[in-house]
């Protein structure tokens, strides 16, 4: 399948290893150009692009940067990718730390919501609440006991059932924690996030979370 990652960090580069891997058709991009990707792009065999070009053709585009770069990317990014293509948000709101204050979400939108109304596109929201380096390394085969859960949070059951696949292939059982409005329940500072839960007791936290934004999260 062609995918395109906008965003090679921690997570853009973990997903470009492991996608690679099971012989998906990668196009990664960051910032800065494709020139400064040319390790990862030898590495694993994806190619690297401008983030213009990241989405071309592409039936899973996975955007994988900071909040506060959102709004720095064209309207018009997704534009190229195939039809029906499944537009994946791993994104967190962190004010105090990087971020800064983004009023729509301290006041009670969801995160992914926010990008999606950046972006004006359909999004689904994973790989927001794992290390980038447990996701890389920490993937088992399905039935392994405690394999790690993944929640996903979207409102188009197809491409929740799409990503739902393409996490299992990585490694982790895919847990479907409802709706885009509702991905607060997989937010920084929720019961599940960080914690590499199984399936089991990741359902359990995400039951507990609360709207409610914990202090630590807020401007
Ligand atoms: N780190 C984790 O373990 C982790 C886990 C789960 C979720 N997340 C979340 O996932 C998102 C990415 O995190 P990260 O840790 O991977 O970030 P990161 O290591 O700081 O990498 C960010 C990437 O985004 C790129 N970028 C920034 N603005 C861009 C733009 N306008 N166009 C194209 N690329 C752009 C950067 O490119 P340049 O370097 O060229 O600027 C860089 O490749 C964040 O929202 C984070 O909270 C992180």
């Amino acid at each position: 399948m062609k995918i395109g990652i906008i965003g090679a960090g921690n997570i853009g580069g973990a997903l470009t290893r492991g996608l690679t891997k099971l012989g998906h058709e990668v196009r990664v991009a960051n910032s800065r150009g494709p020139e400064t990707l040319a390790d990862l792009a030898a590495e694993t065999g994806a190619t690297a692009v401008r983030a213009r070009d990241a989405a071309q053709d592409a039936e899973i585009v996975i955007i994988t940067i900071p909040q506060k770069n959102i709004p720095d990317l064209p309207r018009d990014i997704l534009d190229t990718a195939a039809p029906g293509a499944v537009f994946v948000d791993t994104g967190n709101y962190y004010p105090k730390q990087r971020d800064g204050l983004i009023p729509d979400i301290e006041s009670g939108t969801a995160e992914s919501r926010w990008v999606a109304n950046h972006l004006g596109v359909e999004i689904t929201k994973a790989f927001n609440g794992i290390a980038a380096l447990h996701l890389q390394d920490n993937g088992s085969p399905k039935g392994t006991p405690n394999r790690i859960a993944l929640p996903i949070a979207g409102d188009d059951p197809a491409a929740k059932q799409k990503l739902a696949d393409l996490i299992d292939a990585l490694g982790f059982d895919p847990v479907d924690a409802g709706t885009l409005d509702e991905s607060w329940r997989l937010q920084p500072g929720t019961p599940g996030y960080g914690k590499d839960y199984p399936a089991d007791q990741l359902k359990a936290a995400l039951a507990d979370a609360s709207p409610e934004r914990p202090e630590d999260f807020k401007a």
